[in-house]
Parts: C-alpha cells; structure tokens; sequence
C-alpha cells in the first residue's frame, strides 16, 4: 500500500514480486531485478575469468575478494538500470512504480568465502529496506532460467542441468516441485570440459575453450568412450577424461582441434541419449536445458533435432542465461518466497548444497 508522504503526496510502495536477486557462488559478481519472477529489469553479471584464467581454475580466496570489490557497483548498475535508486525504490519522484520488496540470495552449492560475500550483502539490504530475505539453492536457480524465459513452457519438463559442478537429470512438475532422475556418479560434465581443456592447454574456462578448438577438428577422428550409455539415467564422466589423457600419450603427435571435438561429440552423445530416455519414460511434455554447458552450440543443436525427430517440445534458454546470473536466483527467489516464506536471518552458507528434493 502506498503511504502519504510529508506534503501529503502518496509515496511509492514496496512490492513483494520486485526481487533483487544476488548470485556469489563462483566466480560471477552478479545482481539482477525481477519482477513477477519472470520480468527481467535489470541483469548485471561482472566475470571473474579474467582473474582466474593466469591460475587455470577459480581462486577461492581471489574469488571473495573480487566479490567483495564488485558486489557494490554490480547492484548500482542492476538498481539504476531497473529504473531504482540506491534504496531500491523508483527514481522517478512523481508518477507510479514501487520500489524492491524482496531480496534473493544464492546460499549454496559453491565456494564459502564466494557465498559469504553474497549472502551478507544480501541480508544487510533486507534489513536496511525492511524487506524479506530469500536464501535460493544455485541448482534450484538454474531451473528457472528456463520458465524465466519461457512462460509457455509446458510443465512437467524433463530438465538437464549441467553445470561446472554438477549433472543431474530432473523432473520438474513445477516451481518448487522436483524428481531427480539421474546424475553424476563423479564428475560434472563441465568438470571434464574443464579438466580436459586444461590438459590440452586450451585455457579456462574450458567449456568455450572447447568449443572454440572443435570447430577446427573432426569429431568422428577418435572413437572415444559413451560412458554408460544404455546403463540407466546416471553420468559418469571421470573416465572419459582419463581416455583423453591416455590417447594423447599414446599420440602426441594428434591435434588438440580433433581431441576436443572428439572428447566433445562423446560427452553430447551421452547427454542426448540420456535426455531423451529420461523424456521418453517420465511424463514429461517438453524438455530443458539448464547451466553452463547449456551454452553448447553441438549440444543444443543436438538436442533440438533430436527432440524434433522424437516430436518432444524443447527449450533452450539464451546463453547467457545458462551461465550462472542473478536473474534466475531473483525468479526462484520469488517462487520460493510465495512457497515458503523467507529465510531466516540467522541462515548461513551450505557450500556442499544438495539439490532439494521435491
Ligand atoms: O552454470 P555455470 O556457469 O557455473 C556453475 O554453476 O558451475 O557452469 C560453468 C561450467 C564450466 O564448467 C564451463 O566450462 C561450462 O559451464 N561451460 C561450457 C560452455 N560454456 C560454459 N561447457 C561447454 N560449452 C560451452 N560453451
Ligand atoms: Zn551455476
């Protein structure tokens, strides 16, 4: 409700579906504002690639430290960008709007001293602006990429979410409401992509670096390992690292392009095959592509022609809203917020995480 300001005039309100969502897990500074869980109004996300790329991998330490300096003028941007000011209310002295009523935070999987930083900035702000917090689950937010999207999105959806740290296979019949079907028994699709990438010397990130080298090689040059493929709905991606560094000793003399797009057509065999099987014997009506991996040119294409030839709906969101963002944290900040209240204040970071179960 709007209340009456000094000279009588109505003072804009705070609203409960305007969520700042902050996202501190890796090594992206991000802030976002959300309206709706589905309206995005602003979405800044500072990387960190450049500071981790001399180390081959993310810095923890270098990491908070990083969020620290950016977490500030990151939620500026995304306030001034969203039409806000520095107390997240409209800039705009007259006229309507209503100021943040909600704020998200990403309380775990992910580096400790990385969530810390988010999380406290996060919760200083709730209480300066008298506004709930939200703690919000990193692998639960990416789910949201896809429905933030896509409000068309036919539900249940069979969701692949692959990330740097994890591969899980879900079900999901709605905000709130998952089955894991599959996943990783050890490392990550994006760990390998990662792994491998630094072993080739491709540099990091690995996944781009990837699939940049790919584009040169041939994919049919090396029969790599499909890890069980055919063996049921979970991953198994260590080995298949392992027959890349075991081919390249055997062949120094192979080119890096034709190892990565060999190692690459293996890893988006599996993934597909084991998409379509969860699609094909859930109740699912569409399927969904979530985290980093995602952005994978030959995976999404894969999986649109696969999901075509099978007469499933797909849907894909934008690359950059695989790669971690804070505007999937706001969107299942605000799903989860009407769903269960907000987060005590005394919450801390849970950086081993699960993802929730249904
Ligand atoms: O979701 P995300 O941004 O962060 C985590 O929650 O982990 O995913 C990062 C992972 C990294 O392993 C990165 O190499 C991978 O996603 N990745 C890719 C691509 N872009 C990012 N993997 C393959 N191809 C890409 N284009
Ligand atoms: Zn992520």
């Amino acid at each position: 409700m709007s209340g009456e300001g000094p000279a009588g005039r109505a003072r804009p309100a705070r609203d409960p579906e305007i969520v700042l969502g902050v996202e501190t897990s890796c090594d992206e500074t991000a802030v976002a504002v959300v309206e709706g869980g589905r309206t995005i109004r602003s979405s800044i996300v500072s990387s960190q690639v450049d500071l981790h790329a001399r180390y081959g991998g993310v810095v923890p330490e270098i990491a908070g430290r990083a969020h620290l300096e950016r977490i500030v003028p990151a939620a500026r941007e995304a306030l001034r960008e969203a039409g806000l000011d520095d107390r997240g209310m409209p800039l705009a002295a007259s006229g309507p709007g209503r100021g943040i009523g909600a704020v998200a935070a990403t309380v775990g999987p992910g580096l400790a001293g990385a969530l810390l930083v988010g999380i406290s900035f996060a919760k200083a702000l709730a209480l300066a602006w008298q506004v709930p917090f939200v703690g919000v689950n990193h692998l639960e937010g990416h789910l949201y990429a896809s429905l933030l999207e896509d409000p068309g999105i036919e539900l249940p959806a069979v969701v692949l979410l692959v990330s740097g740290g994890h591969t899980i296979l879900v079900e999901m019949d709605g905000p709130g409401s998952y089955e894991v079907l599959g996943e990783t028994v050890d490392d990550a699709a994006g760990e390998a992509f990662d792994k491998v990438a630094r072993f080739l010397g491709l540099g990091y990130p690995g996944g781009p670096a990837i699939e940049r080298a790919a584009r040169e090689g041939d994919a049919s040059s090396i029969a790599f390992p499909r890890p069980m493929l055919g063996e049921g709905l979970d991953f198994s991606f260590s080995g298949l690292k392992t027959a890349v560094v075991t081919y390249v000793g055997k062949h120094p003399e192979v080119s890096s392009a034709d190892v990565a797009a060999s190692f690459q057509a293996a890893v988006v065999d599996v993934l597909v095959a084991k998409l379509l099987d969860a699609a094909g014997t859930s109740r699912a009506r569409s399927v969904c592509l979530a985290g980093g991996v995602a952005a994978n040119g030959p995976l999404r294409e894969a999986v649109a022609a696969a999901c075509a030839a099978a007469g499933l709906g797909v849907y894909l969101p934008s690359r950059s809203m695989c790669t971690d963002n804070a505007a999937m944290i706001a969107s299942a900040g605000h799903h989860l917020l009407g769903r269960r209240g907000p987060t005590p204040m005394d919450a801390g970071a849970e950086p081993s995480m699960r993802f929730p179960a249904g």
